[in-house]
């Protein structure tokens, strides 16, 4: 057995990341400024956005998304029960109601088909995932959106770097990035919002920061001229600098890191041929580049005699750390006891939340890491 815990994720922090904060650090301006502007920038260099809004979490960048749509009473909201549960959370805050679409079986992704029956008069709002670094078929849900005159945002958390068919996520639409401490370049906490609607971003920029008119930027002072005046009342989920400091070395190797993060994941998928009792999420037909944010496996529960749960206490204690990337949403406490959604409503879902379980994965990782996990499943499907 391995005699050091291997964690879920480590963050790819380096020497020159540690530097870069502690000049921000050392500078005598640490909030919002120079430095995430620089990231906005990048982030934009990085994947073709128009334009983008860092702030202080994904979930406040979709809490600013609905904000600027007026989500509200009467709203119904479409989105995978399979996600975060900041999404469905947000929108009932708003005053609207989450709409749960399932996902098809095998890459835990909403489609046209699946959406297609969740839309009603009173849709206001798509949000599908790319989940655990692959693409969605954006090209049948964008067309199904437009058809329907309803406004898609794309919950991109996972998806930094991807690409669906040759272009990367968040060139279009209106993209919610996450920068949280699991995920492939991470700010510790942080999001970005990118759009081609700049207009829209306007208005996200200035909820962001208490709905201070967004262009009284004064450079000279890194930050919002005094005079900047109220136009609406808004939320504090500005970025800080320290913060946006850590981020633009990842973002400038984000590509190695996804790399070696690929590498990984494809040693994983030739060694788990090995054991049938796990089947690794399947791989969509339409071109896209993966970024390997998640290596997510389902475990046969049935052949493996024991829930998915007591199966990762196992891997525990055998000092391998795993995740759960989702618990469906719509079988949770809160939603169970307000939605009432009965057990089948949403089949693919169902069978996964209770199956899938993430394996460790980092750029930081070895071939040996891999064959540790691999040893340690072989041995408690044994036990
Ligand atoms: C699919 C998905 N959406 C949204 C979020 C929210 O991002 P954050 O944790 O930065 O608020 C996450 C984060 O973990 C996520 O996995």
């Amino acid at each position: 057995m391995r005699d050091e815990f291997l964690p879920l994720t480590r963050p790819p922090i380096d020497e020159e990341d540690i530097a870069a904060v502690t000049a921000v650090l050392r500078s005598g301006w640490i909030t919002t400024g120079a430095k995430t502007r620089q990231l906005e920038e990048q982030v934009c260099e990085l994947n073709g956005a128009k334009d983008c809004a860092a702030v202080s979490s994904g979930s406040a960048g979709m809490h600013l998304v609905l904000e600027a749509l007026d989500i509200g009473d009467g709203d119904e909201v479409v989105t995978p029960s399979m996600t975060w549960v900041s999404t469905p959370n947000l929108v009932l805050l708003e005053g609207a109601k989450p709409v749960f679409a399932d996902v098809d079986r095998h890459t835990l992704m909403v489609t046209r088909e699946t959406l297609e029956p969740c839309l009603t008069e009173r849709t206001r709002l798509v949000v599908p995932v790319h989940f655990a670094g692959a693409a969605l078929d954006l090209a049948p849900i964008r067309a199904l959106c437009n058809e329907r005159g309803i406004t898609m945002v794309e919950d991109s958390a996972h998806a930094i770097g991807s690409e669906y068919r040759g272009e990367a996520i968040g060139r279009h639409g209106t993209s919610v990035f996450s920068l949280q401490a699991i995920k492939n370049v991470t700010t510790a906490e942080g999001g970005l919002i990118c759009s081609d609607d700049v207009a829209f971003l306007e208005r996200v920029r200035r909820l962001r920061f208490h709905g201070l008119a967004a262009s009284a930027y004064d450079r000279k002072v890194q930050g919002r001229a005094p005079q900047a005046e109220v136009q609406e009342p808004g939320f504090k989920y500005n970025l800080p600098d320290i913060a946006a400091a850590l981020g633009l070395g990842q973002l400038a190797r984000l590509d190695s890191l996804i790399e070696r993060r690929r590498q990984i994941a494809a040693y994983y998928t030739r060694r788990l041929e090995e054991i049938e009792e796990l089947s690794p999420l399947g791989t969509p037909s339409w071109p896209f580049k993966h970024s390997w944010h998640l290596f997510v496996v389902r475990l046969d529960i049935e052949s493996a005699g024991r829930s998915r749960d007591a199966f990762m206490e196992g891997l525990k204690a055998r000092n391998i750390g795993t995740g759960i990337h989702f618990r469906a949403v719509h079988q949770q406490k809160y939603y169970r006891e307000t939605l009432s959604l009965p057990q089948g409503s949403l089949p693919n879902t169902e069978w996964n939340s209770e199956r899938i379980m993430s394996l460790p994965l980092s750029a930081q990782m070895g071939e040996a890491d891999v064959d540790d996990v691999v040893d340690a499943i072989k041995q408690e499907l044994r036990r």
